[in-house]
């Protein structure tokens, strides 16, 4: 089980490298420009504009704002003072996870799950518990069952962790990303294939309800505004779940934008996200400025341009739901150095996808969605 990297991590691949102690002294004291990286790694970027002045999120928006939390960032003090400033809800990011819970099926694990729950308790911020029935997630563990004990060794997991957390949190997403990728019908996965296609997740819903009765029941995706067919798909099954009778009690959008998507699709999926009246829980946003699909020729303007034109417009969208269905509106990660996206091996290094830049400060993308905040 491999952990992502500690999120504090320095952008440390900008100084030369050598054999010693991978740095190439010679080289770093013949480059005067490089002598700034020994006292810190951001110093090597060019003169930033000055950070706007911007109030703490969590203080002018009115409902939770959050954050996506690993325990290794309570030993970092500089996420600590980010997030008490800035948010009043968090997401774990992987601990709370079956890949990480569950290593095996008489050994659960939940260290990092119970540390993030108590310093939730202490700070007293809400938990957005994340996820209980993942396709991605279990296959290995669940293998080998017949029919029967799969169905009691699914009903048992769900009993174990969400009864666990009762009380601790507020809320769960109890199936995450159902739909199929290009958004044609639902996913296929072990749970599919052993407890049906609709049957798994109405099973999961009524698992988790009565293991805790109080928790807000989400079903959450992504590329939900993305892709148009997806969205499309995603609504047709709640509808569908909700006429089987799943107690889904919240719909979650993830919100990893594409930035390059038209104006207006992100509105248009909003408005019939809100439709089924349920809280709406904008639960992981980042909008990358790199484009996956190669030959990228935007200046960097004008991706920092599509990027604040798509972020203002989901949060002018979340923002236009009637304020009982805005549960949260949650960015996955504080800094962008915090972003999976900075962990992930087509990187450069230069992706700004959160509202925070590396040093916690922030950004004129922040200032923008505050002002879209501050609107009440
Ligand atoms: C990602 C985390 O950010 C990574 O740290 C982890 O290695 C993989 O999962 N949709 C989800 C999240 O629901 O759980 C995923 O988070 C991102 C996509």
């Amino acid at each position: 089980m491999t952990q992502p990297p500690h999120p504090s991590r320095c952008a440390s691949h900008l100084l030369p490298r050598g054999e010693k102690d991978g740095i190439d002294r010679r080289a770093l004291l013949a480059a005067p420009l490089a002598v700034g990286t020994l006292a810190g790694c951001d110093r090597l970027a060019v003169a930033e504009p000055t950070p706007p002045t911007v109030p703490p999120l969590k203080s002018i928006a009115p409902f939770p704002i959050g954050t996506a939390v690993m325990a290794g960032h309570f030993d970092d003090p500089a996420w600590v003072a980010l997030a008490r400033a800035q948010v009043n809800q968090l997401t774990p990011e992987w601990e709370m996870k079956m890949e990480y819970i569950l290593q095996s099926l008489d050994r659960l694990t939940f260290d990092a799950p119970d540390r993030i729950a108590a310093a939730c308790e202490r700070e007293g911020v809400r938990l957005h518990g994340h996820a209980l029935i993942w396709y991605s997630q279990g296959e290995q563990a669940f293998s080998g069952f017949d029919r029967t004990h799969f169905g009691r060794a699914f009903d048992r997991y769900i009993a174990e962790v969400a009864g666990r957390y009762r009380g601790k949190l507020v809320s769960w997403d109890v199936v995450n990303e159902p739909i199929a990728e290009d958004g044609n019908g639902l996913r296929d996965s072990h749970w599919s294939r052993n407890l049906g296609d609709d049957g798994y997740m109405i099973r999961a819903f009524e698992q988790a309800k009565l293991a805790d009765p109080e928790a807000v029941l989400f079903v959450n995706d992504y590329n939900l505004e993305n892709n148009p067919v997806k969205g499309t798909t995603f609504l047709r099954t709640v509808e569908r779940l909700l006429k089987a009778g799943a107690p889904i009690g919240g719909l979650g959008t993830q919100s990893h934008l594409d930035i390059e998507i038209p104006a207006g699709q992100i509105s248009r999926f909003m408005r019939d996200l809100g439709s089924f009246g349920l809280p709406v829980h904008m639960s992981e946003l980042d909008a990358s400025l790199r484009r996956e699909r190669g030959g990228d020729f935007r200046s960097r303007a004008q991706r920092l341009e599509q990027q604040r034109a798509r972020v203002v417009e989901l949060a002018e969208a979340f923002m236009a739901l009637p304020e009982r269905q805005r549960f949260a509106f949650t960015i996955w990660g504080l800094r962008d150095s915090d972003s999976w996206l900075r962990r992930d091996n087509r990187d450069d290094g230069k992706d700004q996808p959160l509202l925070f830049d590396d040093a916690g400060r922030a950004k004129p993308l922040t200032a923008a969605v505050a002002e879209v905040f501050g609107r009440g």
